[in-house]
């Protein structure tokens, strides 16, 4: 019933197309299509599997929680018509008032008419209706709604998401719709400024996203200059490569979205990021002979099992080599070498273990790998529980001047550090880290545009006479 009448909204004209343009026989094709662009977009990421509405998730400035987009009429988005969602898609304006850029509209309004029509069509048609009511975002004052349209008008290029990059060809041009807007990278990858804006001028060239460093992602030396297309292409469709592999916030972005992408898609985003201004980045390259220290194997029976080497350390030991022969050489060798396959990645390769922000690597000491791409399940233990803030800075320590080649320092205060950025909110405090300050920032600025048009009005009065 509902679906039927949704066809004959759909064909009728409520979709503000000419009916010709949407004979009934193309409403799969088009649902299907706007299927594959909600996985590129990746909107199950915030938004759940079902799209029922996000988790609440804490923010220094309260709870913000994705909305319900099901086509269920009382507490998702089924009364809505296309211009409404295509508002809220591209402009960020909801019938409610203006969105929080939490949703990332700053991307998404790179979307063409058409494919906001195929998205508008599979959450009409293709979603399950799901009658869930997240609690209302109505963030105290100053963070109303209303203090997001100055914001808009800051940073919000209609049609242009923000930094993308002049293109060449068809493959570069379907790389950025992938990259820029669907696939919206840089809200992680791009550091923000004080307004909580991404960069431009600082595009894809690394940030810290929840605890986690998102490295640099441009063509630089410094960035995955180094990385060939093939490394590139089976790092995002499987979230494995011998110089990196997705751990934190790309293992979901991987799991969810970008391994169910054709693999010409996955060629365009690789073309596409060759193409995007290299960015440098603070780097430690690696020192051209690595010496490693002998180490000190002997004092340490080899433990079979990965519980054992517990019971037989538990001194609370700050030895870097011990801690690393006992609870990680099993798997990647007493030598960082990794396993034949490397299913263990070497760790003289890994590109975490090497950089200056050593934030991802303390990560994955700390909460290990758990990634599930299509039938395979990929697994390094957590150690968060058997080693304290001490003891992961000195095997972080140990790791990366052993096996990175990089010196490093980090303390028990940079871990205790690193790892509260991550416990505190899995998902939107990295849209809201500085929304504190920017928030006050738009108040003086919209007072300031006030004031200015208030003068000017009152000097351009005598002008007439
Ligand atoms: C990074 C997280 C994130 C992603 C990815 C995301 N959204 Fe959102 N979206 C949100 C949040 C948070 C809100 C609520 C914002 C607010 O209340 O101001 C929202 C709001 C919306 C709204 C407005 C709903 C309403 O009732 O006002 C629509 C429509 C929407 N999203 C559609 C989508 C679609 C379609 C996609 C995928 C192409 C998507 N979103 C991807 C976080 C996200
Ligand atoms: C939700 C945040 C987020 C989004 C969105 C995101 N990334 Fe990432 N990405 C990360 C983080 C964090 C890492 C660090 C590794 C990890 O999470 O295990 C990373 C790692 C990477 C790496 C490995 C780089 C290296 O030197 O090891 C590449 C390549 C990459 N991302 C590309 C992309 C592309 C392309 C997109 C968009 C299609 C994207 N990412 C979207 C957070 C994100
Ligand atoms: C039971 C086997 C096992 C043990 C023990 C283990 N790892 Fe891992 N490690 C893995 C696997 C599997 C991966 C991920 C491979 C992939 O993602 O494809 C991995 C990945 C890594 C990475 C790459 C992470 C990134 O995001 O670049 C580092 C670094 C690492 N391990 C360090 C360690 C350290 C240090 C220890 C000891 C505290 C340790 N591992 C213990 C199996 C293990």
């Amino acid at each position: 019933m509902r679906s039927a009448r949704l066809v004959a909204a759909l064909v009728l004209g409520q979709l503000a197309l000419p009916a010709a343009a949407q004979p009934a026989g193309a409403q799969p094709a088009l649902v299907e299509q706007g299927r594959y662009l909600a996985v590129a977009g990746d909107c199950a990421g915030c938004h759940g599997e079902s799209f029922k509405g996000g988790e609440p998730v804490a923010t220094p400035i309260g709870a913000i929680h994705a909305s319900n987009i099901t086509p269920d009429r009382a507490t998702g988005i089924g009364s809505w018509s296309l211009g409404q969602f295509s508002d809220a898609l591209r402009k960020g304006r909801a019938p409610e008032g203006h969105l929080y850029p939490a949703m990332p509209y700053t991307s998404y309004t790179g979307l063409s008419d058409i494919e906001v029509q195929a998205l508008y069509s599979y959450f009409m048609l293709g979603v399950k209706a799901v009658s869930n009511r997240p609690l209302a975002n109505d963030l105290p004052f100053p963070f109303i709604r209303a203090a997001m349209a100055p914001w808009d008008l800051l940073f919000l290029t209609e049609g242009k998401p923000t930094g993308a990059a002049t293109v060449h060809g068809e493959q570069q041009l379907r790389g950025r719709l992938l990259v820029e807007t669907l696939g919206h990278c840089s809200a992680c990858h791009s550091p923000r400024g004080t307004m909580m804006q991404e960069r431009a001028d600082r595009h894809l060239a690394g940030a810290m996203v929840a605890g986690w460093w998102a490295p640099n992602i441009t063509a630089d030396a410094t960035g995955i200059g180094g990385w060939s297309d093939k490394k590139l292409a089976t790092f995002l469709a499987t979230g494995h490569s011998d110089l990196g592999v997705a751990a934190g916030e790309m293992a979901t972005v991987v799991s969810r979205s970008l391994s169910k992408l054709v693999p010409g898609d996955i060629d365009a985003i690789v073309a596409y990021l060759r193409a995007v201004p290299k960015m440098v980045s603070p780097k430690l390259l690696r020192a051209a002979t690595v010496t490693v220290s002998p180490l000190d194997i002997a004092a340490i029976e080899q433990p079979t099992e990965l519980s054992a080497w517990q019971t037989q350390l538990g001194h609370g030991t700050r030895q870097g080599d011990v801690l690393y022969q006992s609870a990680c050489a099993s798997c990647h060798g007493a030598d960082g070498n990794g396993s034949a396959g490397l299913v263990h990645p070497s760790l003289h390769l890994i590109d975490s273990d090497s950089t200056a922000n050593a934030a991802t690597l303390v990560q994955v000491i700390a909460h290990g790998v758990d990634r599930t791409v299509g039938a395979r399940h990929t697994f390094m233990p957590p150690f968060r529980s058997d080693l304290d803030d001490g003891q992961i800075a000195s095997l972080a320590n140990f790791v990366r001047t052993e096996f990175g080649g990089v010196g490093s320092v980090l303390t028990d205060a940079d871990v205790a550090g690193i790892l509260a950025g991550k416990s505190a909110t899995p998902w939107l405090i990295r849209y809201a880290g500085p929304l504190v300050i920017a928030a006050i920032v738009i108040l003086v600025l919209g007072l300031f545009l006030l004031a200015w048009k208030v003068a000017r009005s009152f000097t351009r009065r005598p002008a007439r006479k």
